[in-house]
């Protein structure tokens, strides 16, 4: 396989198996798999705009599933499907469907119960989706497009601006959203929540 990637701090390295999901041989370094990877992601934003989803849609695994799937279909065969390998970060791979069903539990219970506020919920959720690590890769720009659709579907809010700095590229952004998600991991959303709206 011709692609070598560079993994930058708090990335997940993919494994040979999953490099060969690859569906560009032309991709040979990360510079032009993040760029790729973008155009494709770009065409899941559109069709994110383009719909209203429900509460009721959006919170299940098919649909959770599917947009990774709509994100990466043109980059990787593996697109939309649960990793079949073990990673440093999320879950057991033999853990992750079901969980994947408590987390779009919870959220519509959050909702039904306003136990906190729109914009919380949405973060909690992208935050509970990333921690179980669904994907190969992916998972980062995954969650935040998931919080993106819950906020201005479910509520009727603005998508959020994620420092505005590109959170794929290392720099000060990567570095502030990277420490955000150590501070929620240890059970306070605070930072992430000022994050998303900076
Ligand atoms: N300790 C952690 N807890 C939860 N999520 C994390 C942690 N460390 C990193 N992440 C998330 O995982 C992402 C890296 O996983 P990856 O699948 O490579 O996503 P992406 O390709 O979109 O960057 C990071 O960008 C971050 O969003
Ligand atoms: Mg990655």
């Amino acid at each position: 396989m011709g692609l070598e990637i560079d993994y930058i701090y708090g990335q997940t390295p993919i494994t040979e198996e999953e490099k060969e999901g690859l569906m560009i041989q032309t991709i040979s370094n990360r510079k032009e798999l993040d760029e790729f990877e973008q155009l494709n992601i770009e065409t899941a934003v559109e069709w994110s705009l383009k719909q209203k989803f429900t509460a009721e849609r959006i919170l299940t695994t098919k649909f959770i599933l599917d947009v990774h799937k709509r994100m990466f279909n043109k980059t990787w065969k593996w697109a939309g499907k649960i990793r079949t390998s073990n990673k440093n970060l999320g879950i057991d791979k033999f853990q992750i469907n079901q969980e994947m069903k408590v987390v779009c539990d919870d959220c519509k219970y959050w909702i039904e119960n306003n136990t906190y506020s729109d914009e919380e919920i949405a973060i909690r959720f992208k935050h509970r989706i990333v921690s179980v690590h669904p994907f190969p890769n992916g998972n980062g720009r995954h969650s935040r497009l998931c919080a993106d659709i819950l906020i201005s579907h479910v509520f009727n809010k603005d998508v959020f601006s994620w420092g505005r700095f590109n959170l794929v590229k290392p720099g000060d952004s990567r570095k502030k959203y990277l420490e955000a998600i150590y501070v929620a991991d240890n059970g306070d959303i605070r930072s992430l929540l000022e994050f998303a709206r900076t």
